[in-house]
């Protein structure tokens, strides 16, 4: 597992936007694995401005995101749906139909879930997986206590999550109980998963996730079995990290042996 730390948001959020860029740049038809949420908005606005400056171009990409809520609809202003059409897609040139985000509101919930499954396997898997993590240590919508072979599927939210995402809705009780999102199995599937933390707020989980036992109590702490996760965090969530020199140490090494080409 390799921890970057940086200073600030803007720097995670450059970070992020130049692996994506690297990875189409290595494959034009690359398979991106997408979050909402706070944390990539960031990385968003940089790979909109890379496109702007046609030094990006996602044409042959196609995307999977995480997640969605159980019940929202694809235009309900709170759906993921919308935030990643809004804050993303069609700022970009790429075509919808290669967008995926699951179907909140799909008639059968399970065989949307099978179905998306699915879908990521004809596109022959994710080649960069982008994640951020709850305050609860949950990456996707997978909530303390998934199986860390779980698939994509129905997963009941946490009250500490719905709190959280509360502001993104008129009021607490508007948010919806019930997510579809990925399993744990299917993200550690990625061929590389790149997790961005900033702020004070998610230092006790990043730390837990990077440091602590592997468990399920902890979903994040799943990507320690992954062979290529990279943890991309600022100055305040690696303020709680133990090893922290070790990881500013292995930085510097990487670059004095000309390992980040
Ligand atoms: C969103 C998602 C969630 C968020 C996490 C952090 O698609 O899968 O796991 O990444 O809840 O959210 P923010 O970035 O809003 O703090």
């Amino acid at each position: 597992m390799r921890v970057v730390i940086l200073p600030d948001a803007p720097s995670v959020a450059r970070f992020a936007a130049e692996a994506v860029a690297s990875t189409i740049a290595a494959k034009s038809n690359a398979v991106l694995g997408l979050a909402t949420g706070s944390t990539p908005l960031g990385a968003y606005h940089r790979l909109i401005e890379l496109s702007r400056e046609q030094k990006l171009s996602f044409k042959d990409a196609t995307t999977f995101n995480l997640d969605e809520y159980v019940g929202l609809g694809p235009t309900h202003p709170a759906s993921y749906r919308r935030y990643m059409n809004e804050n993303l897609f069609t700022q970009l040139d790429i075509p919808m139909e290669q967008t995926f985000v699951p179907i909140g509101n799909a008639a059968n919930l399970l065989s949307e879930c099978e179905e998306y499954e699915r879908r990521i396997a004809d596109a022959g898997g994710i080649d960069l997986q982008l994640l951020g993590i709850g305050t609860d240590g949950h990456i996707g919508f997978n909530e303390p206590g998934s199986s860390l072979s779980s698939r994509t599927r129905i997963k009941t939210l946490t009250e500490q999550t719905r709190r959280d995402n509360a502001r993104f809705f008129a009021s607490f009780d508007e948010v919806p109980t019930s997510s579809i999102t990925m399993g744990i199995g299917t993200i550690l599937d990625a061929r590389s998963v790149l997790l961005l933390a900033t702020g004070t707020g998610k230092a006790a989980a990043v730390q837990a996730a990077v440091e602590g036992s592997l468990t399920a109590s902890i979903p994040a702490s799943a990507l320690q079995l992954h062979r290529a996760a990279t943890i991309i965090v600022d100055e305040a969530a690696a303020a709680r990290l133990e090893r922290i020199s070790y990881y500013r140490d292995s930085e510097s090494e990487r670059l004095r042996l000309g390992l980040n080409q």
